[in-house]
């Protein structure tokens, strides 16, 4: 452990290091934690650089009884910052004791380094499978006058440019009780410097496009109040250099291993230096922490590059598909499927179904998922949410009887539900209607004709883990699609008192994650995918229940473009999906070839997503060239490193295989031009001493060829073209 996690007792520094990163932080005057340094790995500090004493007017000092003017709160690099003393600065915690105050000061009071990464109770993290693979600092640090204690955890992988934190709050027993009003995963203070904060905003069918701005003075929150990540602000941002691109310059990737409402915020200070804090958004949020009780954040996963954003991109996604995704799917492709929603919407039964089924087989596609609309008499978005049984005019003979013919094709049955929902047409409304979110005396806004059940609430939980066990239980559900079509407003619930309303959605996302904990350990060959109206919920908490999540209601090739390459900022992709669905497309009405959509479709979890009985015979063969193909690139596209190489009117992005034997390359070209340019594409991630086939043209290339020359891509008459091409090392 030692080899990554030492501690100075003269110079009273730590410093966690491994052959990729450092991570500094020194216990400074009067045991206030500041920090030093976090980039590439320095071999071994020698305690010369720590942050310098000046005077500075209108700076507080530390209230001791001779004053150092030159140490001062407002202006340190610090581990975590409090409101109410001399820091002026976002502070990563607040609490209101019991006086009323909002006062605190954390100090070091004792630290301990564990082997391994200790689970976090109740909430998602990155793991270990082994303890010898990363090491854990635990620095103990206490508010002396309320004896309040926080626990600093700081992972460190042994190898991977990652720091794992989050912090543990406890309050003695007997203490009185005391109000946490923001309680902050991660604080990281930047020195003086020029940053780019890098993010990723979107909507609905039109998730996480990479938002790049500069760091101004001020405050900048990126943040979700929705109860939920959002399609309109991920829970992730990078600070990088300003010249940083995708493979050059210094870039600190902060994400977060949470689902709820969530806050990013920067600020740069009079001096330059910059702090980002960054956990459960502390709007609405309160939480009481009575003696005796303990609080644990989420967790923050910082990640280091000084190669730019593909690195740090693959550091996410290493750490994301090897150690936060669990279960059997984690290392096991997936299926291509044929999802109706898109081809059938409401409108279905299971004569119509059937032949969508047989097509698929002759396909080749492996597993048929039914969507919304099976259950309860919903033949349209106003009803029936709750009730998870079989609508049996659709299905007369259950449910059972059409998933035993899927199964007797040869393909798996997937089953769409949104267990967090209740529509007020419902048995399970009539039966309970104190289950749904809603202020007494208000009534609460519906958001598609549908409420959010208070997931906070055991007895409410028990109810939905029994509906879906009851389903689950007869052993035919292949896969859980597990939706989530609204966001949470009118929040209170009946089962806590007036003055903790304020920990209401942050126990909704205690009680989901315990029910998800529950039902994917109890059913571990179902493959889950998370959805939340597209890729609203896609985030790495999510991920360490659900290996794959749909990523976008927009199945337009050309969107997805964009969609799926700042998804791929943080996310592998074998854990987002994509769908090849009808031309002119659904959402945008645009028109795209077969190839377009398949070359986007295939660079993630891939499926179809439209009529298959409608496809021509040329589709039909194409569709089936499709599938065949995906199969053979599947392990490279699902376990590959993915590089990002080109955005703009020119995407391109590559998969290789950790040997270097293999690489695929997808080109895409959206507008065309009267007189259009050459462009040439330049891979990555080669070994320049190999050659390498074309395995369609058998034209041989260097490695060195292939990334430093490039090739230049065919010009054809015609909008949103696309080539895909696949490389093997020869000899
Ligand atoms: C939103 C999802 O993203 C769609 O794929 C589909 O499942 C609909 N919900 C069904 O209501």
């Amino acid at each position: 452990m030692a080899d990554l996690i030492a501690f100075d007792a003269k110079t009273q520094v730590f410093h966690l290091h491994n052959q990729q990163i450092s991570y500094i932080f020194a216990i400074e005057d009067g045991g206030v934690l500041g920090h030093l340094y976090f980039g590439q790995a320095v071999a071994g500090y020698h305690g010369e650089r720590r942050y310098p004493r000046k005077d500075r007017g209108f700076a507080g000092n530390l209230p001791v009884a001779e004053p150092e003017r030159g140490f001062s709160l407002d202006t340190l690099p610090q581990e975590i910052s409090s409101r109410g003393e001399a820091d002026f600065r976002i502070p990563a915690f607040v609490i209101r004791q019991a006086d009323g105050a909002q006062a605190s000061r954390f100090v070091y009071a004792s630290h301990r380094i564990v082997p391994g990464k200790p689970k976090l109770p109740g909430l998602p993290a990155a793991y270990v499978e082994s303890p010898d693979e990363a090491a854990t600092l635990i620095v103990t640090v206490v508010d002396q006058p309320s004896r309040l204690q926080a626990d600093l955890y700081y992972t460190i992988y042994r190898d991977r440019a990652v720091i794992a934190r989050s912090v543990c709050f406890r309050n003695p027993a007997d203490q009185p009780v005391v109000t946490l009003e923001q309680a902050a995963s991660v604080q990281l203070d930047f020195p003086a410097g020029d940053y780019r904060v890098l993010s990723l905003p979107g909507a609905h069918a039109n998730e996480r496009h990479l938002q790049k701005e500069v760091v101004g003075y001020g405050i900048k929150q990126f943040a979700s109040t929705r109860g939920t990540t959002s399609h309109q602000m991920n829970n992730f941002i990078a600070l990088t250099a300003p010249d940083a691109d995708e493979f050059h310059g210094d870039v600190y990737g902060i994400d977060l291993v949470y689902s709820g409402n969530h806050a990013l915020t920067v600020e740069k200070d009079q001096i330059d230096q910059v702090r980002v804090v960054a956990g459960i958004n502390p709007a609405g949020f309160t939480w009481e922490l009575a003696g005796g009780a303990e609080f644990q954040t989420p967790e923050a996963l910082l990640v280091y590059s000084h190669q730019g954003l593909n690195a740090m991109s693959q550091t996410y996604h290493r750490l994301i598909r090897e150690r936060v995704v669990r279960g059997r799917y984690r290392d096991q492709e997936r299926p291509i499927l044929v999802n109706n929603w898109e081809a059938t919407y409401f409108d279905f039964n299971e004569a119509k179904l059937r032949p969508i089924v047989d097509a698929a087989k002759k396909l080749g596609i492996e597993m048929f998922v039914l969507d919304d609309g099976w259950f309860g008499h919903r033949d349209d978005d106003t009803t029936s949410l709750g009730d998870w049984v079989v609508d049996s005019h659709k299905f007369p003979l259950g449910l059972k009887h059409f998933a035993d013919y899927v199964h007797n094709q040869g393909l798996k049955f997937g089953l769409w539900v949104e267990p967090e929902m209740i529509s007020k047409d419902s048995d399970l409304y009539r039966a309970h209607p104190d289950y749904l979110l809603a202020v007494p005396g208000r009534a609460p806004s519906p958001s598609r004709f549908q409420y959010v059940l208070d997931l906070s609430r055991e007895d409410v939980r028990a109810n939905i883990a029994g509906q879906l066990s009851d389903l689950l239980d007869q052993g035919y559900i292949d896969y859980i699609k597990w939706d989530m079509n609204r966001h949470l407003s009118d929040i209170y619930s009946h089962a806590l008192p007036a003055a903790r309303q304020g920990e209401v959605l942050h126990r909704y996302m205690l009680g989901l994650y315990a029910l998800l904990e529950e039902l994917t350990t109890k059913y571990p060959d179902v493959l889950w995918e998370g959805c939340s109206g597209g890729g609203g919920r896609i985030d790495t908490g999510f991920a360490y229940y659900m290996p794959q999540s749909w990523t976008s209601d927009n199945t337009d090739a050309i969107s997805r473009l964009g969609i799926q390459y700042g998804t791929s900022l943080v996310y592998p992709p074998n854990t987002f999906t994509a769908h090849v669905s009808v031309s002119p497309n659904e959402q945008t009405g645009r028109s795209t070839s077969l190839a377009t959509r398949g070359n986007v479709a295939m660079s993630a979890v891939f499926g179809y997503e439209l009529d298959l009985t409608k496809l021509t015979k040329t589709e039909q063969k194409q569709v089936a060239a499709q599938v065949a193909a995906y199969k053979q690139i599947r392990p490279l596209i699902q376990f590959g490193h993915f590089l990002r190489l080109e955005s703009g009117n020119d995407y391109a992005w590559m998969f290789v295989s950790a040997d270097q034997n293999e690489a695929l390359l997808f080109t895409f070209h959206l507008l065309n031009n009267g007189q259009p340019a050459f462009h040439i594409v330049k891979m990555a991630g080669l070994d320049p001493a190999k050659q390498y086939e074309d395995t369609a043209t058998h034209t041989v290339y260097g490695g060195d060829e292939l990334m430093h020359m490039g090739l230049y891509q065919p010009l054809q008459r015609q909008d949103f073209t696309t080539h895909q091409y696949h490389f093997k090392a020869i000899n």
